[in-house]
């Protein structure tokens, strides 16, 4: 039986030397020929190998793999986690005038019910109406870890030029050296924690939580009274003592990584307030119609998507860098990495079977232009081709500064250049010859000055980074996720792989605390134990 990608392999085998120099200088149309927008949004990826038959053959793998079945119906709430027996309905989060039923309920009354408290309760603390016992709350630290932080920490940053609301902060991690630093310039007084947690029992974030409450203790009669909580399970938030007015729920068919649409942005909504929230969500539903609506062809998710498959699957270059030309977008390629790899990072497919290609790449980036002066040597040069996405705003929010994103974005557009073009070594001969090199130190010098090219990158450009056009983003990578995820035939809605490592943290901490013995353990493990015991 032929396997999904073998007709493509042998098509990228049979024009692998067209470089992309080439493909633009055989079609004049290339770059709006593989292009494709959506309102003010431009995704370009007509610097890539892919050409006309690829990509007809991209989109008709993803026709055959049932994306568009399988788009129609998560979004009416059939149980595509099939390996958690869940819908999937992030989306209904961000289009609350939806219809959507599960399994015969209709769901939306109650996350209306729970957008309005949370946006009534943001208001009241704003506006000062809701108190901390010191007046006025002027820090909210959100403890969380994964989808309970990622993404409404990545956010708050993305848009803090419409912050005008309390300084929020976030604590993921159970180094105590993060609360820690976290805590020690607020006043507990005046400081609103949120308890982020899906499941209510993740072990960081409660062990965080803990340490909060000692510290709010410390200074304040009734700590509780400045908790919040968000979360599916009611009853172990009321256990904690949070008082169900502050408590804001949601159903676990919001998968952790695709939740800060629902009340886990509930800091992002309090930093931004709610009208900007409600911009974002905008912006979200706003991809959700082009995904549902648009045309393969035209379908931006779909079209990200492809490019992943292609460079993955059929080009086989295992990473891809998400580098944006944005400050404010520092914590979008960690926010991506959990996104990506805890969806598509899966060896099986969905009925169990292993899987006869790679699972989702390695998604990694930093802010341009910083990674220039850092990673972006071995991207020109390394001997292993990083497939690199670029993400620009037309306009930043400093007017004053104008020059300086014009600077921002001279250097993003000269890197997806570079990267093409390269630099023939006749070129590099010619530099040195100028530099007045002759003979063989010539030869040696040009050589190391030789750029490869052909390399592949991405670029999505957008007119400003607002609320709405960070939910069209986001929105974007959620589908491309999907969509990639359907093409290999996986669950990208569950994470059994971080489940091992766990279990075997809670088995070592009585080990490292003395109270168990080691002996069970394997031989590097025991002397690591043993050191970190002192
Ligand atoms: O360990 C992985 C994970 O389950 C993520 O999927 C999730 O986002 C994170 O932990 C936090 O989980 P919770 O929101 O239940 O605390």
């Amino acid at each position: 039986m032929p396997r999904r990608f073998d007709a493509l392999l042998q098509h990228r085998a049979a024009h692998e030397t067209a470089t992309i120099s080439a493909l633009f200088a055989s079609d004049p149309a290339r770059a709006s020929r593989f292009s494709a927008r959506l309102g003010d949004m431009l995704f370009d990826f007509s610097k890539t190998q892919i050409d006309a038959q690829a990509l007809d053959m991209l989109i008709e793998i993803s026709k055959r793999a049932g994306v568009e079945t399988y788009r129609d119906r998560m979004f009416s709430g059939a149980k595509i986690n099939e390996t958690e027996g869940r819908a999937v309905l992030h989306t209904a989060l961000r289009n609350l005038a939806a219809t959507v039923t599960v399994e015969g309920k209709d769901v939306m009354p109650e996350l209306r019910a729970t957008h309005a408290r949370a946006s009534q309760f943001a208001r009241d603390v704003r506006a000062g109406r809701f108190q901390g016992q010191g007046g006025a709350i002027t820090d909210v630290v959100n403890i969380g870890i994964g989808g309970s932080d990622l993404g409404p920490a990545m956010a708050a940053l993305a848009l803090a030029p419409f912050a005008d609301g309390p300084r929020c902060h976030f604590v993921s991690n159970v180094d105590g050296a993060h609360i820690a630093d976290t805590l020690k310039g607020l006043n507990p007084e005046t400081t609103l924690v949120i308890v982020a947690s899906k499941t209510f029992t993740t072990i960081e974030t409660m062990t965080n939580a803990d340490t909060a409450k000692r510290w709010m203790a410390a200074k304040v009669a009734n700590p509780a009274a400045q908790f919040a909580a968000v979360s599916t399970a009611a009853d172990k938030t009321a256990a904690y003592g949070i008082d169900a007015e502050r408590v804001f729920g949601f159903e676990d068919w919001v998968g952790g990584r695709y939740s800060m649409w629902g009340p886990i942005g509930l800091a992002l909504m309090l930093a931004v307030g709610p009208e900007d929230f409600d911009a974002f969500l905008a912006g979200g539903a706003d991809m959700d119609a082009h995904f549902r609506q648009a045309p393969l062809a035209q379908n931006l998710p779909v079209l990200l998507a492809l490019v992943g498959i292609w460079h993955n699957q059929v080009c086989g270059h295992a990473t891809r860098a998400v580098l944006p030309y944005d400050q404010r977008l520092a914590r979008l390629p960690a926010y991506l990495q959990q996104l990506e790899m805890e969806s598509n990072g899966k060896r099986v497919s969905m009925d169990g079977a292993d899987l006869p290609y790679h699972s989702g790449p390695v998604v990694w980036g930093e802010p341009g232009t910083n990674g220039q002066h850092a990673f972006y040597q071995l991207i020109h040069q390394g001997t292993r081709v990083v497939p690199c996405e670029f993400i620009l705003a037309r306009q930043g929010h400093e007017p004053e500064l104008a020059h300086q994103h014009l600077l921002l974005v001279a250097n993003c557009l000269a890197q997806s250049e570079a990267l093409m073009q390269g630099r023939s070594l006749d070129e590099a001969r010619a530099i040195m010859a100028k530099k007045g090199l002759t003979g063989a130190e010539l030869e040696r010098q040009a050589r190391h000055r030789v750029f490869p090219g052909n390399r592949p990158s991405t670029t999505l450009a957008i007119a400003r980074l607002t609320p709405f056009t960070l939910g069209q983003i986001i929105a974007l990578y959620e589908h491309r996720v999907f969509v990639e995820g359907v093409i290999l035939g996986i669950n990208s809605y569950d994470q059994w792989g971080v489940e091992l490592g766990k279990e075997l943290a809670l088995a070592l901490q009585p080990i490292l605390e003395g109270k168990a013995d080691a002996a069970g353990k394997d031989g590097s493990t025991r002397q690591l134990v043993e050191y970190l015991r002192g």
